[in-house]
């Protein structure tokens, strides 16, 4: 009898570890095997148990450690019925109505199992890589139509190339798993869930552009993804994945974890360079861009973890199949994440395309309050309110652009009909005040002087003065910024000015 408790820092935060024990517990002289899998992103279910039945994984939750003797006694062993089963989990339309490719195996396998990873389409990228010329595995992934993941999308390949045809005897491949942006953790629960993608990624991008050394910068906010990411590299090594001798191919590969310290301009590409090279996490002018000039001065590749992690599916299915997916200059699958005021949050892959309605009325299920939605925010907190009005567009980075808006990571947070947009106006630029690294100063003066503004105009202080103030400074912000952490946090201000004026007014009864 084979038993799936998520061991995902979401699962384990809400008691999947006293869920795990209980089971054990309960399992008395019954056979029973419990694989602490990755979570598949049902969070509202979580933890959310699965047991394999020759119908398939039939799942249960959210569990709790005092419901397992019932369920025990009521046949959880056999997958039987009870109040908390969900029914088979591929049949779920959650799970069913997804193009699972970068989270393919997420939930599926003992995140740490080298033969779980294998028997699931683990490895075949790497292998089909290593039999190519680096300039052909540049040449798929550009193919494919891979943009960055990290929120810029910038073509994968392009960037690729630029690092190969940069000489030098040393090069790296640097992952950003600096997470920041609030409402995302799809990082996280790849790193988490099936961290050898990660590693297979990384030592794809690295045959491609003749690098040796790779980074995993991971954020201190996430220790159970450095526990696990260490984990598997030690077992990756172990196994020849990585090294000397990459798979007996010849290729040379290291691969290390580190730590930042929890600072949000750390997942700046160049900050986080900095911070790598064991200096205070501080923004670099570009250019030169890191693939010419990055980690000790060296060509560099950076990404972020979901763009590593989508190579090895390109490389073993080929360029065409995730080029086929999507829509316009969108091409292949995004992780969207639903969070905030949702019923059903969690993750979600699909092609570009979904509308964002889809997302968060139809798959999210609305609100959790129960109240009207009134706005998502897309895109990390730089990113911009989206009124229900524009729920039609289409998950695509160039419709979003051409709203005003921006895709950003994928993240999605919902707010119900009580949300004071004018309060969230002003905690984007509080949010920049705090989280500035302080080198120009639009951002880390024009920051602060936007609380004061805002306050004054919903204080009712010279209102049409200060809202002219307030318009002039988010220009001066985003066009004279050096980073996109001053330059993007006009776009939360002025998508809350623009589609939700009356909030800004003083005898508004939103404000507290
Ligand atoms: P960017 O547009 O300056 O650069 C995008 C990437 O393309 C960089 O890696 C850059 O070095 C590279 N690049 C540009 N020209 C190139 C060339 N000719 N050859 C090779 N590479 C080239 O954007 P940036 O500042 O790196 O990222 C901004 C984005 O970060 C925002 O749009 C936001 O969505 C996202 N973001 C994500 C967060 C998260 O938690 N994932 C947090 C905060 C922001
Ligand atoms: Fe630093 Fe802000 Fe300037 Fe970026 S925009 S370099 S975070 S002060």
């Amino acid at each position: 009898i084979t038993v799936y408790v998520p061991r995902d820092s979401a699962a384990v935060s809400v008691g999947a570890n006293e869920v795990a024990a209980a089971i054990q517990r309960e399992a008395g002289a019954e056979p029973v095997r419990i694989v602490r899998n990755g979570s598949r992103g049902m969070l509202w279910l979580e933890p959310f148990v699965e047991v394999e039945t020759d119908r398939g994984r039939v799942g249960y939750g959210p569990v709790t450690p005092e419901a397992v003797p019932g369920l025990v006694e009521a046949g959880l062993f056999e997958g039987a019925p009870h109040e908390l089963c969900q029914g088979v989990v591929d049949e779920l339309s959650w799970m069913r109505d997804q193009q699972r490719l970068c989270f393919a195996r997420v939930g599926v396998t003992d995140p740490l199992s080298t033969e779980d990873y294998e028997a699931n389409g683990g490895l075949a990228g790497l292998r089909r890589a290593l039999e190519l010329d680096p300039a052909d595995v540049v040449a798929q992934v550009t193919e494919s139509g891979l943009r960055g993941r990290g929120g810029a999308g910038f073509p994968a390949g392009i960037k690729w190339n630029t690092v190969r045809g940069t000489e030098g005897p040393l090069k790296f491949v640097c992952c950003n798993a600096d997470e920041g942006d609030s409402g995302t953790f799809a990082d996280r629960m790849l790193m988490e869930g099936d961290p050898f993608c990660l590693i297979e990624g990384m030592t794809i991008a690295a045959h491609a552009v003749g690098a040796s050394e790779g980074y995993i910068y991971i954020r201190s906010e996430y220790p159970d993804a450095v526990n696990t990411m260490r984990r598997a590299i030690d077992i990756a090594y172990a196994h020849g994945w990585l090294g000397e001798n990459v798979l007996g191919s010849g290729l040379k590969f290291d691969l290390f974890v580190r730590v930042g310290a929890g600072a949000y301009i750390c997942g700046e590409e160049t900050s986080m360079l900095e911070s790598l090279e064991g200096k205070r996490g501080m923004v670099r002018s570009k250019p030169p861009i890191p693939a010419i000039t990055g980690l000790f001065g060296k060509p560099t590749v950076v990404n972020n973890v979901l763009t590593l992690a989508s190579v090895p599916t390109i490389l073993a299915d080929g360029p065409q199949a995730y080029a086929d997916l999507g829509v316009e200059r969108s091409r292949g699958t995004q992780v969207f994440q639903l969070a905030g005021n949702i019923a059903r949050g969690g993750v979600f892959e699909t092609a570009f395309g979904i509308t964002l309605g889809e997302l968060v009325n139809g798959y999210g299920g609305g609100t959790r309050s129960g109240r009207p939605v009134r706005a998502a925010q897309v895109g990390g907190p730089l990113g911009s309110y989206v009124p229900t009005s524009q729920f039609e567009l289409p998950m695509d980075y160039e419709a979003f652009a051409a709203a005003d808006a921006m895709l950003g990571h994928g993240g999605v947070v919902v707010f119900d009909d009580t949300v004071d947009m004018a309060a969230m106006a002003r905690f984007a630029m509080e949010f920049c005040a705090e989280e500035s690294c302080g080198k120009c100063t639009p951002c880390r003066v024009g920051a602060v002087r936007g609380v004061e503004v805002i306050d004054k105009i919903t204080g009712g202080e010279d209102r049409d003065g200060n809202l002219a103030l307030l318009n002039d400074l988010c220009e001066l912000m985003t066009d004279g910024s050096l980073c996109a952490m001053g330059g993007l946090t006009p776009n939360p201000v002025r998508s809350a000015l623009t589609h939700f004026p009356d909030d800004f007014m003083t005898n508004n009864a939103r404000h507290e």
